[in-house]
């Protein structure tokens, strides 16, 4: 079966999409990596980066003509959607209902709907809450959340569009964004981890059903088994945890000795949440494997190693099968270019493989000397690495406090006063890939909020592809490094795996050097 699945770079579906892989399924991943990462998307999945807003989502069903569709993209911060509930209601309901209506449009058989069971029943009126109890949430995200499901109804009896609403509760794991607004595990993890202070938002005593994430992505490989049934499911171990009793458990996982600070509670957050999930149990078979104590253990084992600081795995330059929005692919050169490998000059000897490339790239990092000059000799091998045409590097210190940099336009070196480098910091992408810790991606820098024009780029402020990464020491944003090329030559997410890994090989290099540049 071929399963296009919506929000494939994000953390929950990420894991949905590798079982499903696992388990001999097609993938098809729709995801515009507003919070998602490339480093999530599984190789093996077709990738159209894409909101479920766009007018071309119709385009990729007509091409790839899905069996099932699993929706797991949304916005989903619940602080967000109180701010701004016009756009929580713009991606969670219009979005969803562009993808029904391409479901209904395209003869998708069968429509899985990621809901929240924190969040659409309001503070409960008895606990566990079932299917059956009243829906009162008390947040604009769990309405707009709820409201799909009416949409999904409504399909069916009148198109015949069967469907699985999947109520989830709280889930925790491998992936979960440290940085995020939501995931207290995550969060938590990543201060603790860093030695920050922890926040708790309230008294700490409000509850909530954990859930581990590889449990919940059981159940999307569940609601397969019978395409002709179709209904409401709640996920949940029927029991609350208060977040006091989180934090305590992580405390002693991982051998953290501060305490933590009670800051104001959030609005819209229900005070106490648990789930039965019986119906789930009785009709699709689930049943929660993972216990807290073990989910927790192994999301410290996966924050403490490696791959966190992205990206890991190896990107899969040359062998994705990712595409872009107009759905050309880009593993491959676009026709009249140079392929990555050409581009990389002598460093793409050969016809290894492109772990070479990247070996050599990261011996050509470890042969510079270290002098005044590296974050310009940096930024110069990734200038040739991805063909750009510009591009900058941004050294920060501990307080964030910017100790170096080094900027390039048609090879021609810039100065940058310290007026420009902190608007870049304070308004700028690499001020938002500092903050959130990880790499961006944009296609066209006049239809991207993040990009913020510089004083001596204005005189052809024409639509540009930036790419720009993180470089990671000691586990905090040490650099950020960014290049641009003219729109139309849009740069690739290959591109981005490649600089990706050169930011990842050069902050291991570099281990351990202050480095020596001042502005
Ligand atoms: N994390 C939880 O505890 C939890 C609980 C209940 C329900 N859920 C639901 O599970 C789903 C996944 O949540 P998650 O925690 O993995 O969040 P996430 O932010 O990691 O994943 C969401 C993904 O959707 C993508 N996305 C967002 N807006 C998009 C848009 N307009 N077009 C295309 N892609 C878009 C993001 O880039 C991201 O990859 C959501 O539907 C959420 O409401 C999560």
């Amino acid at each position: 079966m071929k399963i296009l699945v919506t929000g494939g770079a994000g953390f929950i579906a990420s894991h949905v999409v590798d079982l499903y892989l696992e388990r001999g399924q097609k993938v098809v991943v729709v995801d515009n990596l507003s919070t998602g990462r490339v480093s999530n998307l599984n190789p093996n999945a077709v990738f159209y980066q894409m909101d479920i807003r766009s007018p071309q989502l119709a385009e990729v069903f007509k091409k790839e003509r899905p069996d099932i569709v699993n929706h797991h993209a949304a916005q989903m911060d619940v602080r967000r959607s109180v701010a701004d509930p016009i756009y929580d209601s713009d991606v969670n309901i219009i979005g969803s209902l562009n993808l029904i209506e391409c479901a209904k449009l395209y003869d998708v058989q069968h429509f899985i709907y990621i809901s929240s069971g924190g969040a659409v029943y309001g503070e409960p009126e008895y606990l566990p809450c079932d299917e059956e109890h009243p829906i009162k949430p008390i947040c604009q995200y769990g309405a707009s959340k709820h409201t799909v499901e009416h949409y999904l109804y409504m399909y069916r009896e009148n198109y015949g569009l069967g469907y699985t609403v999947l109520r989830y509760p709280n889930v925790y794991g491998p992936r979960q964004d440290p940085q995020g607004e939501a995931g207290v595990v995550a969060i938590f993890i990543g201060k603790m981890l860093t030695g920050d202070q922890v926040t708790i938002n309230g008294d700490g005593e409000q509850q909530r059903d954990f859930v581990y994430v590889a449990d919940c992505a059981e159940a999307n490989l569940l609601a397969l088994n019978d395409l002709q049934r179709s209904g409401i499911y709640n996920l949940g171990s029927g029991e609350g945890t208060s977040v006091n009793e989180i934090f305590a458990t992580l405390r002693g996982i991982i051998g953290y000795e501060q305490d933590p600070i009670y800051g104001p509670p959030k609005v819209g957050e229900t005070r106490r949440i648990y789930l039965n999930a019986e119906r789930a149990i009785q009709d699709l078979g689930w049943k929660k494997r993972w216990s807290l104590e073990d989910g927790l253990r192994e999301t410290v084992r996966y924050f403490r190693s490696a791959e966190m600081v992205e990206p890991v795995a190896l990107p899969s330059v040359g062998r994705s099968s990712a595409q872009t929005v107009a759905g050309a692919p880009v593993d491959g050169p676009q026709k009249g270019q140079p392929s990555q490998r050409e581009a990389l000059g002598e460093a793409a000897r050969g016809d290894g493989d492109e772990l070479r490339v990247l070996e050599e790239l990261g011996q050509r990092l470890e042969s510079l000397p270290f002098s005044k000059r590296w974050p310009a000799d940096l930024l110069d091998i990734a200038l040739r690495a991805v063909r750009a045409r510009g591009g900058s590097i941004i050294i920060l210190d501990q307080a964030k406090k910017i100790i170096g940099a080094a900027a390039s336009f048609q090879g021609v070196t810039h100065e940058l006063n310290p007026k420009e480098l902190q608007m870049m910091l304070d308004r700028g992408l690499a001020g938002w890939v500092t903050q959130h810790g990880r790499a961006a991606l944009i296609s066209n820098t006049l239809e991207d909020a993040r990009w913020a024009t510089k004083e001596w780029e204005q005189a052809e402020a024409s639509a540009r592809s930036v790419i720009s990464v993180p470089l990671f020491f000691e586990g905090r944003v040490s650099a950020v490094l960014t290049l641009t090329r003219e729109n139309h030559d849009c740069f690739t997410h290959n591109d981005l795996a490649l600089v990706s890994s050169l930011a990842a090989m050069t902050s291991v290099s570099q281990e351990g050097i202050q480095l020596p540049v001042a502005v």
